[in-house]
């Protein structure tokens, strides 16, 4: 009986790391690593305290991600996709690049990007917003820059080469 609960509590946190996190939708199974947040960290925390740490990040990402949904230019491309996904792992990926010590858990930017057809408008759009949600939670100039230079280089990776 003890040996049965023990042997089940063992399965369980085996699978944990496949596990759905509550509220978000099944995706194919891939290889986590850090890497996959297609960035390398700052190398101290000070970038992660000029975002005011995992609040700052949190109110960033939501302010994005809000401006997008409401945005008639990009909205479209936000249907039907798992937001509440999207919001975790934009989070642990800027917490991760920002040097707040996260471990990124979501997808590469050119597998997560795959077949949306996204265009370099709609990137542009991305980033007004981002823009837009970094002065909402004064962040300086700065700071803001050297996020959006750390996060350039993955338009290769997101906007579809025509
Ligand atoms: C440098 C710019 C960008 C970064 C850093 C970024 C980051 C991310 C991350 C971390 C994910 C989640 C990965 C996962 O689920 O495993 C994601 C997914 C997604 N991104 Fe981006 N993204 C960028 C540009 C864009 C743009 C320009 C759009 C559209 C205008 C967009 C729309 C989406 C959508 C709809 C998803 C959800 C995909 C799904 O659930 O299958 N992203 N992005």
């Amino acid at each position: 009986m003890f040996c049965a609960s023990v042997a089940a509590l063992l399965l369980s946190l085996q699978a944990a790391p496949d596990m759905t996190p509550a509220g978000e939708q099944p995706v194919a199974p891939y290889a986590h690593a850090n890497a996959n947040a297609d960035g390398v960290p700052f190398r101290d925390d000070h970038m992660w305290r000029a975002f005011h740490g995992a609040i700052g990040v949190a109110r960033v990402i939501d302010g994005m991600i809000d401006r997008s949904l409401t945005d008639p230019r990009i909205s479209d491309i936000f249907k039907g996709q798992d937001i509440t996904r999207l919001r975790r792992t934009l989070r642990e990926q800027f917490c991760y690049l920002l040097g707040g010590g996260c471990t990124y858990t979501g997808r590469t930017m050119q597998e997560a990007h795959r077949n949306m057809g996204i265009q370099s408008a709609d990137l542009a759009a991305l980033v007004e917003h981002l823009q837009a949600a970094m002065q909402t939670e004064h962040i300086a100039f700065t700071a803001q820059n050297r996020l959006l230079a750390k996060l350039a280089p993955m338009k290769r990776d997101v906007v579809k080469q025509k």
